[in-house]
């Protein structure tokens, strides 16, 4: 058989006709660099990327000026510890975490931990492994993962927050989006979170390119500095570009920005691809040796199979031609509150198939069933 099946749309989507041709028409036809030139190819660009960053807006119901381009969710996230610590007076803030973390929201802050730059507490999940509203920790800061890449369900960020502000209407809330944006219109305005960072590669977009979306983005210090976001530089000091830009220096990734738009309009004519996963789910569920970790209606299906390690179970769907995760997916946290090390994530995109949905199950039947 000849046929791939990629059924690993959480790890990175596969790249949809329009977004690569958005792209080579950029590189073909208008590459210049964005926000330094005065010639109207130039301009063009700037238009271009200007029209993305209306589009992201739009796409998360925000203003563009709170809408800066990264290279990716992991970039952001750290990008907003270093911005959090330059701006906040506390020296040692307590910045709450929880076991649905994936390793780049949390790892920044354990690390500052580490060098005393920061004391953790761990938000407490509920019985379905959810963000358990009633236990909220007293913390400065919060890291809120909008949906874990292992067990596929939307936290209710909105009312997370809530009741973070009324613990403390000064805390500082961080949103990882970068598999909640995949699923569901996020109206950022409305969570009310101060930072939410995604991935383009996970929406459809290229590598390379990422969203840090700042809520007051004046009310924040810079962590980085380099050309494009200096307005001037006098004796009297240096005035920087108003937001978004003056979090945006150095040359951006504009092909990869330029191909935002065309991922985002894919995105949003996608049904989710959720008839694929109930039949699958169902289907595995009849097996003997197959645990499933995660519901029924998650975006994505995560199990075990009993007495086989999850890598061995990779490497023989693999050889049939089948992509499928597995691991601890950057979340150790989630796995080790299982207690398992590792676990096998099937996740779909627009490009699957029920075809593929029933080679798949087939597959795992002949295996393991
Ligand atoms: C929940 C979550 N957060 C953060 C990341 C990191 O994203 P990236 O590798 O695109 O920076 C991922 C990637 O799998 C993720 O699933």
């Amino acid at each position: 058989m000849n046929k791939f099946v990629y059924m690993d749309a959480s790890a990175s989507w596969l790249k949809p006709q329009s977004v690569i041709e958005s792209e080579v028409g950029f590189l073909q036809e208008l590459y210049a660099n964005a926000g330094r030139g005065v010639c109207a190819r130039a301009g063009k660009v700037d238009d271009l990327i200007a029209n993305s960053r209306q589009i992201v807006a739009d796409f998360i119901g925000v203003r563009c000026e709170n809408i800066v381009f990264t290279s990716g969710t992991t970039d952001s996230l750290n990008r907003v510890v270093n911005i959090v610590k330059n701006t906040i007076d506390k020296k040692c803030p307590v910045v709450a975490v929880s076991d649905l973390d994936h390793h780049s929201a949390r790892l920044p802050w354990e690390m500052c931990a580490k060098n005393g730059e920061c004391e953790i507490v761990v938000m407490p999940l509920d019985e379905n492994l959810n963000i358990d509203v009633n236990k909220i920790p007293n913390a400065d800061v919060f890291v809120i993962t909008g949906m874990s890449n292992v067990l596929g369900v939307q936290q209710d960020v909105k009312e997370i927050i809530h009741h973070i502000h009324m613990k403390n209407k000064n805390a500082i809330t961080i949103v990882d989006a970068a598999q909640s944006v995949v699923h569901s219109k996020l109206d950022v305005c409305d969570m009310d979170c101060d930072f939410l960072c995604f991935s383009g590669h996970k929406i459809g977009a290229d590598t390379g390119v990422g969203v840090m979306y700042i809520k007051n983005p004046d009310e924040w210090n810079l962590d980085k500095f380099g050309g494009g976001m200096v307005n001037k530089i006098t004796e009297s000091g240096i005035v920087f570009n108003n937001a978004p830009e003056k979090f945006e220096a150095g040359t951006m990734p504009l092909t990869q920005i330029i191909g935002l738009p065309a991922a985002i309009e894919n995105l949003s004519n996608w049904n989710g691809g959720q008839n694929l996963i109930h039949y699958m789910y169902d289907e595995l569920s009849k097996m003997k040796n197959i645990k499933l970790l995660s519901l029924r209606d998650a975006c994505m299906i995560t199990f075990v199979v009993k007495n086989m390690h999850v890598l061995d179970f990779g490497a023989l769907v693999g050889a049939n031609n089948i992509c499928l995760r597995v691991g601890n997916m950057c979340a150790t946290w989630i796995h080790k509150k299982m207690n398992i090390d590792g676990s096998i994530r099937i996740s779909v995109g627009p490009w699957n198939t029920m075809d593929d949905a029933k080679y798949v199950i087939d597959t795992i039947k002949s295996l393991v069933g």
